[in-house]
């Protein structure tokens, strides 16, 4: 069993196609239509994760969270819906919310937001080694740009965009470290890590690609290309090609809808890709 999943959402067709997506992929998932009852559940605090809608008619999901954050910071929470909105993002940003899922997003995207954020979880519950490529030097100037904030409002983002200059990228250790430095819960940390897309958790290729998979892209064919550019590059589990020269991400959107399905090398936007003419693309920048 790969974690315990509590969704909640007024409409049953989204609780079952997701369950249709998690449960044979190894997760154990329980469903609510009633945000109510499941604030009373007696094991609400068994879960890894917790998917709630915004929008229900008993209560609003907001409000849902702020009840489970009351006695759970722990637990990593996530929003699908079908009414995005800057405020709503903002405020779940405050809630340490992980991941915001606008609808309808493909069984895809779901099963790797969930995958992403069980791996997380399970590494930074495991991790507290250093790896080694972080010499001594750089933990030092880590720790003065920690001491540089603490105590000023706002202190984590800017430690966290001077950390990831510092070592590329921030993995669970450097998460932790931070965390403790400016005495902040972790979970805190990893949910802005998570929600900004120019935070990255992997070590990151000399090229970055990032493929587009958000609903515009995806119908029309930003999987296919996925795969094309990962059995193209010979992308291994790490994301990277071995000689670290190309990374691949993956997005849910990168506001050029008009021009899907979209992909991005380094700063260069290119448009109307197809699973053909990928390679080609990537291989100008040999
Ligand atoms: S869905 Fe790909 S750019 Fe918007």
């Amino acid at each position: 069993m790969r974690g315990n999943i509590l969704i909640v959402d007024d409409e049953p067709i989204i609780l079952r196609s997701c369950e249709k997506t998690l449960v044979p992929e190894g997760f154990d998932v329980e469903t609510e239509t009633s945000p109510i009852r499941a604030l009373k559940r007696e094991d609400l605090n068994r879960f890894d994760i917790i998917i709630t809608d915004l929008k229900m008619p008993e209560m609003d999901g907001m409000e849902f969270i702020k009840e489970v954050r009351k006695s759970n910071q722990e637990v990593s929470i996530l929003i699908i819906t079908g009414y995005p909105s800057q405020e709503t993002l903002k405020e779940s940003l405050s809630l340490k919310v992980l991941d915001y899922l606008p609808k309808p997003f493909s069984p895809s995207i779901l099963l790797e937001v969930v995958t992403k954020t069980m791996e997380m979880k399970s590494k930074v519950t495991a991790s507290e080694s250093r790896p080694a490529e972080y010499t001594d030097e750089m933990v030092q100037r880590l720790d003065e740009i920690i001491d540089a904030y603490k105590n000023k409002p706002g202190a984590l983002i800017p430690v966290l965009q001077e950390a990831q200059e510092l070592f590329g990228y921030l993995p669970p250790v450097i998460q932790k470290h931070i965390a403790r430095g400016l005495r902040v819960p972790v979970s805190e940390v990893h949910g802005v890590v998570s929600f900004y897309s120019f935070f990255t958790m992997k070590p990151k290729g000399k090229h970055n690609i990032k493929v587009c998979l958000g609903t515009a892209c995806y119908v029309k064919g930003a999987e296919e290309i996925m795969n094309n550019l990962k059995a193209g590059l010979r992308i291994g589990a790490s994301g990277m090609t071995e000689d670290r020269k190309y990374s691949v991400d993956t997005v849910r959107c990168l506001g050029a809808c008009g021009l899907a399905p979209v992909v991005v090398v380094d700063k260069d936007t290119h448009g109307s890709v197809t699973p053909v003419n990928i390679m080609h693309i990537v291989k100008q920048y040999e």
